[in-house]
């Protein structure tokens, strides 16, 4: 089969071994170095490929933009940038349109075209190829006939599997203790030119559907990978899609939203699209936490890149507000949009001379939770970008569903406004100079043993706590799981039976002056009702010899069935755990390379962000992210008893 896709595929193949042979040394003496802002990952490079050649002009002015207009950023000093090493993975078409449309299109705009093109060529090693098709071919077929509509229960939906985002499935007993030692790979599936995949999928028992890096959304064929439909976003899909579905519980249509701002209803049988809807006015506003549908609404979390802009030193800091809209999932039409601060005025001048703007920021880049009975629904936000910090920074948020009203907001931190220049000592940062404690984590909304309703609220500080809905979000406990850090604590997510909380926790050093004690990467279990410890596993260090960033970690959103807990660690590594005990029931290491599939090297890396999706048996998880200095990868793996 052909499916047009934006990009050529090229890049993966190419340096598949040079991936783990660099000298590690030693992920906290990295990351310290990263703060002091000194380069240490250009030190493996200088035997690669990207060295200029004495009379490549081309190649020298690559190097030359790029010392000029990209590393400042790229070269360690800003942890969100990828690094040098993974723009190898680039094609440098991909470079090309990110510096021209693309989250880069800012530091694109000093460049000429053809400067552009050199400085991809310096970062990739390929020369820009216009003419290049852009084809991907995918060597197999969907055994689903087209005539036949893709049926099938939706049993996980969206990022937490139902309306109160607790990531378990009471139903799965399937896969259990005796037998998930006998998982093994059932097919994988490489994504296109992709550095790193990170949109959860949604399964249905036909299909699979999956956004990407490029920004495709595929429909694949749950029993081979194969894709049936593919349609192609504006860019990157972060989130995962939600289904919703007909009146005889057919996928109808998905919802999902872009790395650009924009909401989408496609089509779940054709991939046709249906209505797309910019959400925010502001130029750096982004989607990257997944949206979620009630009745005829579509919740859509709205965050930025604003934070990052704010490093430089000319910027006028900040503009963006945070916000939760609410569209018609008929029409696309904005049916309400409630901010997490106000309208921003001008406050003081930096040091450099630049007006200052305030208060912004509190974005929320996790995926908001549906209270049905008392029609509301809870986000938790991030930091004020700018002073003054406001109460609805690091908070978790009730809005009514009805107009958006914010009922009560519960903050679990106060004054915590910081931006990219604090970590690089550049004139914007605020007074405040905070955590960066964003809460990351979906709220989680589910009833303990008792019967009780609680909403659970993990924060890259590694506190968690249990806040009570009949209560406007009063205490109810707070107990600490980790150290805390600028990548969790806890970061993406946490799973919930009714009587256990399970937290991952990455406390990636991250020198972070407010962190509290020990780290304690890993995964814990707390008690649902008080939020005592049942049990604690601090995983080992595994890491293998790279000169990508690995550490025991799990950053990424963990998930439980009654017996088992799933969770991918930054070191690539994906576990199941018992949920009795704790104890490692099942392991296999997703950094490595899975061969060619769908006509394209498949590799692992590191699992930063979305969690396991169990679905009858089978485990998905995709693999490989890029940013944070972390190991690339392209790949959804997806695992079954004996592999069938
Ligand atoms: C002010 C800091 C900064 C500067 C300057 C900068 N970048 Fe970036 N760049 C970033 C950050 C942060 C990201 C990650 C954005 C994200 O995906 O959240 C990024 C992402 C990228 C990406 C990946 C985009 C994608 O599609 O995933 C490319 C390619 C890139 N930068 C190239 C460049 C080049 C080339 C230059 C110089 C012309 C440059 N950048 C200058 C901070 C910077």
């Amino acid at each position: 089969m052909k499916f047009l896709v934006r990009h050529r595929v090229v890049k993966i193949e190419k340096r598949a071994d040079d991936y783990m042979k660099y000298q590690k040394n030693g992920v906290v003496q990295k990351l310290r170095v990263i703060f002091l802002n000194v380069i240490w990952l250009s030190l493996p490079l200088q035997d690669s490929f990207a060295q200029p050649i004495e009379n490549d002009s081309e190649l020298l002015n690559g190097e030359r933009q790029y010392n000029l207009f990209c590393a400042e950023c790229h070269e360690g000093a800003l942890l969100e940038a990828p690094q040098r090493a993974a723009f190898e993975l680039y094609s440098p078409e991909r470079i090309l349109d990110a510096l021209e449309s693309g989250s880069m299109a800012t530091s694109g705009m000093a460049l000429t075209r053809q400067q552009k093109r050199d400085v991809a060529y310096y970062l990739t090693g390929e020369k820009y190829n216009e003419t290049q098709t852009q084809v991907a071919s995918f060597d197999c077929e969907p055994t689903i006939s087209s005539s036949r509509s893709a049926k099938g229960v939706v049993s996980w939906n969206g990022w937490g599997g139902g309306s109160g985002n607790t990531r378990h499935l009471a139903s799965e007993m399937i896969l259990n203790k005796n037998n998930v030692d006998q998982l093994e790979l059932k097919w994988a599936f490489a994504f296109p030119d992709a550095t790193r995949a990170r949109s959860q999928p949604v399964v249905t028992s036909d299909l699979t559907f999956v956004g990407s890096q490029e920004g495709t959304i595929y429909a694949l064929d749950n029993s081979n990978g194969c894709p049936w439909w593919t349609f192609n976003a504006d860019s990157e899909v972060r989130g995962s899609v939600f289904v919703d579905v007909d009146e005889h519980g057919v996928p109808a249509r998905l919802l999902f939203g872009d790395f650009a701002g924009k909401a989408y209803a496609i089509d779940a049988q054709t991939g046709d699209l249906l209505w797309k809807t910019e959400v925010h006015q502001h130029p750096q506003a982004t989607i990257t936490g997944s949206v979620i549908a009630h009745n005829n609404l579509v919740i859509v979390p709205v965050s930025s890149l604003e934070v990052l802009l704010a490093a430089r030193v000319g910027y006028s800091c900040c503009s963006f507000r945070g916000a939760v809209v609410a569209l018609s999932i008929s029409t696309g039409e904005i049916l309400w949009r409630t901010y997490t601060t106000e309208e921003p005025s001008p406050t003081i001048m930096s040091t450099a001379g630049v007006q200052q703007f305030g208060p912004s920021g509190a974005p929320i880049w996790s995926s908001p939770t549906i209270d049905e009975q008392r029609n509301l629904v809870y986000v938790g936000t991030g930091e004020n970008y700018s002073s003054p910090a406001n109460d609805y920074s690091d908070a978790v948020l009730a809005l009514d569903l009805a107009d958006g009203e914010i009922v009560w907001a519960a903050q679990l931190t106060k004054d915590d406004a910081w931006n990219g220049a604090c970590s690089r000592n550049t004139p914007n940062c605020p007074e405040e100079d905070g955590p960066d404690y964003d809460i990351g984590a979906s709220p989680i909304l589910t009833r303990d043993e008792s019967g009780r309703e609680i909403i659970l609220a993990g924060q890259k500080s590694g506190m968690v706590y249990a806040l009570d809905p009949s209560n406007n979000g009063a205490l109810i406990w707070e107990q600490r799981v980790g150290s805390g850090g600028t990548m969790g604590g806890i970061h993406y997510g946490m799973s919930s039976s009714d009587k256990k909380l399970f937290v991952g926790v990455s406390d990636l050093p991250t020198n972070n002056p407010y962190n509290v004690g020990p780290a304690h990467p890993g995964i814990h279990a707390l008690r649902l009702s008080t939020g005592e410890f049942v049990w604690r596993n601090d995983l080992p260090d595994k890491c293998e010899q790279s000169r990508f960033l690995c550490w025991q970690g799990i950053s990424a959103a963990v998930t439980s069935t009654p017996d088992l807990v799933f969770a991918g660690g930054l070191d690539g590594i994906l576990r199941a755990f018992d949920t009795d005990t704790g104890d490692i029931l099942w392991e296999t290491n997703t950094r490595q390379n899975f061969g060619i599939r769908n006509g394209i090297e498949a590799r692992g890396g590191s699992i930063e962000a979305d969690g396991p999706v169990i679905v009858d048996g089978r485990v998905y998880i995709s693999s490989g992210y890029e940013k944070w200095a972390e190991a690339p990868g392209n790949v959804l793996l997806v695992y079954s008893i004996n592999g069938e």
